[in-house]
């Protein structure tokens, strides 16, 4: 285990919706925690744990934060689809701050990436961990550059890093895309604890979904460190079945509606934006 009692683990964006379930879990596992997020962390502690306010823009207390501490799960910033500007500096330099206190400190870090870095694949396509990144918005690309940080620190700092593109973390299998998509709350935990205790782990990448026969996934580092995941949308096939959206974008492509937002290609074909003509 990379983190224990002399070395917490520093948890980002502990109080939105993943790391109020990781608080829970891994407190309830004994984990030393520091918990950490710009929103008060809206739950009792949990055993061993600490609870810091503070902006992951702000280098300074990222650093603090992160003294001595042997493991970082980062899972702290904006989660949806918005402007360049509202991502730029909690996804983009907050990541920054992330991994250079990471060096400093020589820890571990598990990066929260998305199946949106890769959200405009079609949903015929099955992918392997080393694919091209195709992000669907702003918010896929920031979680592109947060895989490029990962890559750039393993390689030039020999900071390890398990990048988890999460597909989406749910109770239950709520419409069709999320049987590809659906990582199980415990596959999602089990995960988390295999990132802090395999011994090695270099710079993987992780496809955070469950063992869902629908997947749009296959082939990443789950042997290197250790985990398998055992439950899967298979058994929700009759509830999610049909449950699409009408929108012909959306169905299209992996990412589902983030695609959507501001789409503007169905305006402009291929072709039909430049023409060759106009230079001459
Ligand atoms: N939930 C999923 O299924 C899913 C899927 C793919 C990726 N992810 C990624 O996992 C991570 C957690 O997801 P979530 O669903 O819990 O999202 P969430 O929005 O519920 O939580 C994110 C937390 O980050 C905090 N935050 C935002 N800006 C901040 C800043 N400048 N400084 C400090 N904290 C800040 C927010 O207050 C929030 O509590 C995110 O990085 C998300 O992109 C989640």
């Amino acid at each position: 285990m990379v983190a224990s009692g002399d070395r917490p683990v520093l948890l980002t964006g502990a109080s939105g919706t993943l790391g109020r379930l990781l608080a829970a879990r891994l407190g309830a596992f004994g984990w030393v925690l520091r918990l950490t997020d710009i929103a008060e962390f809206p739950d009792p502690l949990p055993p061993n744990s600490t609870f810091a306010t503070a902006d992951l823009e702000d280098q300074a207390a990222v650093h603090a934060l992160a003294e001595n501490c042997g493991l970082i799960l980062h899972f702290g910033g904006v989660s949806t689809e918005q402007p360049f500007e509202a991502i730029l500096g909690p996804n983009l330099r907050g990541s920054f701050h992330v991994y250079e206190a990471a060096r400093k400190q020589r820890a571990r870090v598990v990066f929260a990436s998305s199946n949106h870095a890769v959200g405009l694949y079609e949903r015929s396509a099955v992918l392997n961990h080393d694919c091209n990144l195709r992000p669907d918005g702003f918010y896929g690309l920031s979680k592109a550059y947060g895989e490029m940080l990962g890559r750039l620190y393993w390689e030039k700092h020999a900071v390890e890093t398990i990048m988890i593109r999460i597909g989406s973390v749910l109770p239950e299998v709520t419409n069709e895309r999320i049987l590809s998509t659906w990582l199980s709350p415990n596959d999602f935990v089990s995960l988390i604890q295999r990132c802090a205790e395999a011994e090695r782990v270099g710079c993987s990448v992780i496809w955070g979904a469950s063992n869902n026969s629908r997947s749009f996934w296959a082939g990443d580092a789950r042997a290197t460190i250790g985990w398998t995941p055992h439950d899967s949308s298979d058994s929700h096939l009759d509830r999610a079945l049909g449950k699409v959206t009408d929108d012909p974008v959306a169905e299209r492509y992996q990412g589902g509606v983030f695609v959507s937002v501001d789409y503007s290609r169905r305006d402009f074909p291929p072709g039909e934006m430049f023409d060759a003509k106009m230079l001459s």
